[in-house]
């Protein structure tokens, strides 16, 4: 890929579409009303605290991410979304109860403005959701068109120049891509004929795709992650990124584990258990649902170790992966790993990792950074798979010949080497062997 030579300035106001208007969704945009009024802080945002170095250690440059990047600023953000119940942003938070009231009070009537467009929604892909505030369309294609039409009016009422789309939909059950997948051609055909192979978060991203609006991934299904919207994507000149955002035990692993075989320890099991007590839980009860994050979740180890390469150390490894639903935790996820690992002679140890968490409180900056990345990327005249989005992601999307790479300090290299990239200034190695000349 060619360097852009330019970057269009981020003007006027981005439109944020949220398709999924639930616990994270709403913990986004309160974030951001919050941070933008000075009454709290987006922590856990990179794009919003980040530095980056530039040149050598000794030019002690390092400003901000935001500095360097031509990002849009979080008060030209305008949200919008859909979602299956009519509850507005303020509703839905209070039924999430992620936020306090100190922090959802100050916004209340900012919140409660913003009220989700009708889903389009076949109850046949999640299974413990009955949704009441739905389109009704002749057929999935009429439905891509309603949804085209929502993007449309939206950006139009809010007076938006631009617009991206960030998927926080409940998760789907799982299935593989089949040929109706393949082509721009096979899925038009498929839209037409109601073809079951495709679910709701298709249907979003195609109507996104056709608008020519970016679009992430935060979900474990394959919502943009087929080779027809690849293609679409391309055809487009769009960015696409996904899938699953790497929040609580995920995020842990990606820590721990290359950490561990960065110093060829071995790993015999790794066990991964899970409490959480929101809808995302409830619906990942169903073992449709619970398949998608299973084989998101799973994925990483693998790619992270490479027992391929290392037979005696991670050839044996087994790994297994619980997530129980608990309502009294709501969305204070409790997330438990035990592994079992062996070191010199092949003497066991363990480690025990009980990660306390906050879903919702951890995907947030996630969905903000993808948003103005993705913005960026579409400024920049970046289309298709931006792989150097890898870093927020549990199951990153990579092109058809490469394995996707999971390791978080190689994601985050890639990633701050990219924005270097983009303002032409020098890829940084690490090499460091001139100070010593
Ligand atoms: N919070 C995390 O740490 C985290 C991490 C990784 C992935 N995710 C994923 O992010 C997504 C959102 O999580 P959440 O905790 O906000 O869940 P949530 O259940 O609170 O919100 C999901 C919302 O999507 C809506 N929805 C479902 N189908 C829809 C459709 N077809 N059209 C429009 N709206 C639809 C639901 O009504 C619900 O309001 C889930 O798929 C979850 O697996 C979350």
């Amino acid at each position: 890929m060619k360097r852009p030579s330019e970057i269009a300035p981020p003007g006027g106001k981005l439109g944020v579409l949220l398709p999924g208007m639930g616990a994270v969704a709403t913990t986004t945009i309160a974030g951001v009303m919050l941070a933008r009024r000075g009454l709290a802080e987006p922590i856990g945002s990179l794009t919003q605290n980040a530095t980056i170095r530039l040149g050598k250690r000794t030019e002690n440059r390092s400003p901000l991410v935001r500095d360097f990047v031509p990002l849009a600023g979080l008060d030209s953000l305008v949200f919008g979304g859909w979602d299956i119940f009519p509850e507005n942003a303020y509703e839905a938070a209070k039924h999430a109860k992620v936020l306090e009231d100190r922090h959802l009070d100050p916004i209340k009537a900012e919140l409660g403005a913003i009220a989700p467009m009708k889903g389009a929604f076949y109850p046949e892909y999640v299974k413990r959701l009955n949704g009441t505030h739905v389109k009704t369309g002749a057929n999935k294609a009429a439905m891509v068109e309603q949804l085209r039409d929502d993007i449309r009016g939206f950006m139009k009422r809010e007076g938006c120049e631009r617009a991206v789309a960030v998927w926080c939909g409940s998760t789907e059950s799982y299935a593989p891509p089949g040929a109706v997948h393949e082509t721009v051609a096979t899925f038009e055909k498929g839209l037409a004929e109601g073809d079951p192979g495709i679910t709701n978060s298709q249907l979003y991203a195609w109507a996104c795709l056709q608008e020519r609006v970016p679009f992430a991934n935060g979900a474990p299904n394959l919502a943009v992650d087929f080779p027809a919207a690849q293609e679409l994507a391309r055809k487009h000149s769009v960015a696409i990124a996904g899938k699953d955002f790497k929040t609580g035990q995920t995020l842990m692993k990606t820590i721990v584990a290359p950490g561990l075989k960065a110093r060829m320890l071995g790993i015999e099991g790794w066990f991964s258990t899970n409490i959480l007590g929101n809808r995302d839980g409830e619906v990942l009860e169903d073992p449709g649902s619970f398949k998608s994050k299973e084989v998101s979740k799973l994925g990483v180890l693998d790619y992270v170790l490479q027992p391929q390469m290392y037979p005696k150390l991670y050839g044996n490894l087994f790994h297994m992966v619980r997530i129980n639903y608990y309502p009294p935790r709501g969305d204070a996820k409790e997330g438990w790993d035990n592994i079992d690992l062996f070191g010199w002679l092949g003497y066991p140890m363990q480690i025990k990792i009980d990660f306390l968490c906050r879903d919702s409180i951890l995907a947030a900056p996630i969905v903000l950074d993808l948003a103005l990345f993705l913005d960026l990327a579409q400024r920049s005249r970046m289309h298709g798979i931006q792989e150097w989005l890898s870093f927020y992601f549990k199951s990153p999307m990579a092109a058809p010949t490469l394995y996707p790479e999971h390791d978080l300090f190689i994601q985050l290299m890639k990633l701050k080497n990219t924005l270097r990239w983009l303002r032409g200034e020098e890829a940084i190695t690490h090499l460091g062997h001139e100070y010593y000349d």
